[in-house]
């Protein structure tokens, strides 16, 4: 079955308000694209001034994080309702810098991908395994036992929805782009998995990214492995080769 290509921009901390229109205006014509799903994922504070500038074109908003309750005492969080209203259709979880840095384990992780779908948003589930699991040829255990865990108690309506992101830890930020070979054997093998936890019809219809790296150079030739239906892309989702990867 043909999966409708996805191509979205990880802003991560980068952008203040005026300029994070600037770059929309500046993208807005290079990422007109009808075949393809285009999604800036912006930092909180961009989100009201980016669903703004973005309004009556292709692009559809997305958040970096979020917390899994609606409403209360959790300082500096902010919540899915905050988001719908917002305009905000898309959720990045699970993020290796969320993982690394801010030690969010599988536990919340899962949480929030149910939280998402509950709230009718739509998560970009991020899994990768770092250049020491990729020396010690343990790679592919990690990942399934990531994607395992992060869609415990997820049901296969909602997977046919979900947006998986390979991201090699090794490969994001770094200039190393795993191979088009590489990453293609990735994607693959977590489509294959969700076959086995569901079944093949889901496996068919969610949709995998592959992330690190990504950018005008090389987004084509990863584009067009059969399991590879998008790109997640930090770097180059803020310059205009962004329009050319949402082209690519
Ligand atoms: P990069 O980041 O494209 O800058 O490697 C990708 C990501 O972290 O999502």
């Amino acid at each position: 079955m043909a999966r409708r290509r996805i191509i979205a921009g990880n802003w991560k901390m980068n952008k203040t308000p005026s300029e994070a229109v600037a770059l929309c205006n500046e993208l807005k014509d290079l990422v007109k694209n009808d075949a393809v799903d285009v999604v800036y994922c912006v930092p909180a504070i961009d989100i009201c001034p980016v669903a703004e500038a973005v309004k009556g074109t292709n692009v559809h908003v997305g958040a970096e994080n979020f917390y899994i309750e609606d409403k209360g005492a959790f300082t500096g969080e902010i919540s899915a309702p905050m988001l719908k209203e917002a305009g905000v259709e898309y959720i990045i979880i699970g993020h290796s810098e969320r993982r690394d840095i801010f030690g969010e384990n599988d536990v919340l992780i899962n949480q929030k991908v149910k939280k998402a779908f509950a709230s009718g948003l739509t998560p970009i589930l991020c899994c990768g395994e770092s250049l020491a699991l990729r020396k010690a040829d343990t790679y592919k255990e990690w990942i399934k036992r990531q994607i395992t865990w992060d869609l415990d108690g997820v049901t296969a309506d909602q997977v046919k929805k979900l947006v998986i992101a390979y991201e090699p830890i090794w490969a994001i930020g770094t200039g190393e782009t795993a191979t088009a070979d590489q990453a293609e054997e990735v994607c693959g093998l977590i489509r294959n998995l969700i076959a086995e936890l569901y079944d093949q019809a889901t496996a068919d219809e969610v949709r995998i990214q592959y992330g690190g790296s990504m950018n005008a150079g090389n987004a084509a030739e990863l584009l067009s492995k059969p399991n590879i239906d998008g790109g997640l892309i930090g770097g180059a989702s803020l310059k205009p080769d962004f329009g050319k990867i949402v082209n690519a």
